[in-house]
């Protein structure tokens, strides 16, 4: 066997494993329109599953924003801001966001997966301690094995266990946890995980990725990530926090130093998507009703976010359910592990400010019809 044979080989025993298991994905063409809309292999659908909560992708002030920043400085950076210079596009969006999150300071990154790889190994390395909430993002974990330092995870959302994964530990503990937990939308208690910090000398770092936009909250982390790719309607990564941590973050976070700033366009349509957010907050208040609406419909109980999981159990279940919607013109990509724990297999239902009420209801209304017709058939 030559060596391009015996990659295939592993290539296809690997996605057969996968096959096997219910968890092997694929790609799918898909164009995103206003309003939630989309086509997806040429089949018009509405959307319940895109992180665009403000429905600001599509917005007509951001698209210009963008275009114009692409006419006047190009379509891309042309390297890394330390090397090839510092876009003042740049600035303008890291005071935007430092001024939004209360904070000195601002960085902006590739994306949010590379803000959290970069960030948390340029905090704490071997000898220190990551006491980190076990539902964490993957990009957290990713940037908390890249240090070095010790991994203690703690219960989700407990704030005992986490103090007990404090006790004793080596070096200096960051503290890591998301503020809107993405794959089940729940919020975590913040206000208690910065008192824990401040009580036993730890570093609090949130990652508010499906936070911004749409739920508030006062947030005592000295370390705050976010991302421009969900509510902001673009894309890239952020950290605010003290000046100091910032510039440490400009010297020593390797996804920072080493990759190509972000194309003018994208840091142009970002500050434009954040002038929009804070001028018109009806859009995050209008997804939270969109979302509670769709709870009391389904029989659900009130969400604390705009995201709301449907836990199905089993992968199949979820992948029938998502192809039954899909049927109906509704796009709910099924998630399975290892995106979400074994056993947990679920709907990701999201809302957005470009949903109107009527496609909620509707939404709600095909949903229950599918599911009452398995149970009908299994009982
Ligand atoms: C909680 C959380 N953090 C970080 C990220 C990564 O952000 P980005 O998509 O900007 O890379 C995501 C994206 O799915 C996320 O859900």
């Amino acid at each position: 066997m030559t060596s391009f044979e015996r990659l295939n080989a592993y290539a296809r025993q690997k996605l057969g494993q996968l096959e096997a298991t219910g968890q092997r994905r694929s790609l799918v063409e898909t164009a995103r329109e206003a309003g939630g809309r989309a086509a997806r292999s040429g089949q018009g659908v509405i959307s319940f599953c895109d992180n665009d909560y403000l429905s600001l992708s599509h917005d007509a002030r951001v698209i210009q924003a963008a275009a114009e920043a692409a006419r006047l400085y190009g379509a891309g950076s042309g390297g890394s801001r330390l090397i090839t210079g510092n876009h003042p596009l740049n600035a303008a969006l890291e005071s935007r966001l430092a001024r939004l999150k209360g904070t000195e300071g601002a960085l902006v990154f590739g994306s949010g997966f590379l803000a959290n790889l970069g960030t948390i190994p340029a905090l704490v390395g071997k000898g220190d301690t990551i006491v980190m909430d076990e539902l964490a993002h993957a990009c957290m974990h990713g940037g908390a094995k890249l240090s070095g330092a010790e991994l203690r995870l703690f219960r989700h959302n407990d704030v005992a266990d986490a103090a007990r994964q404090i006790e004793g530990a080596p070096g200096q503990v960051l503290a890591l946890t998301e503020t809107v937990f993405s794959m089940d939308g729940d919020v975590a208690p913040i206000a208690e995980l910065g008192a824990l910090a401040e009580a036993t000398g730890a570093w609090l770092m949130t990652d508010d990725a499906h936070g911004l936009g749409t739920v508030k909250t006062d947030n005592p982390a000295q370390v705050q990530m976010g991302t421009l790719s969900k509510a902001v309607g673009g894309y890239g990564g952020y950290v605010c926090g003290p000046a100091a941590l910032i510039d440490l973050l400009t010297n020593r976070a390797r996804t920072f130093v080493y990759t190509t700033g972000l194309p003018p366009a994208v840091l142009a349509a970002a500050v434009a998507a954040l002038d929009v957010m804070e001028a018109e907050p009806w859009r995050g208040a209008k997804a939270s009703r969109h979302a509670a609406l769709f709870c009391e419909l389904a029989g659900l109980p009130a969400p604390s976010s705009v995201i709301v999981p449907i836990i199905l159990g089993p992968e199949a279940e979820a992948l029938r359910v998502s192809a039954a919607l899909l049927e109906r013109g509704y796009l709910v990509t099924a998630i399975r592990p290892p995106t979400v724990p074994a056993g947990t297999a679920r709907l990701r239902v999201t809302f957005a400010a470009g949903h109107e009420e009527a496609d909620v209801r509707a939404f709600a209304g095909a949903l229950t019809d599918i599911r009452e017709k398995a149970c009908a058939v299994t009982s």
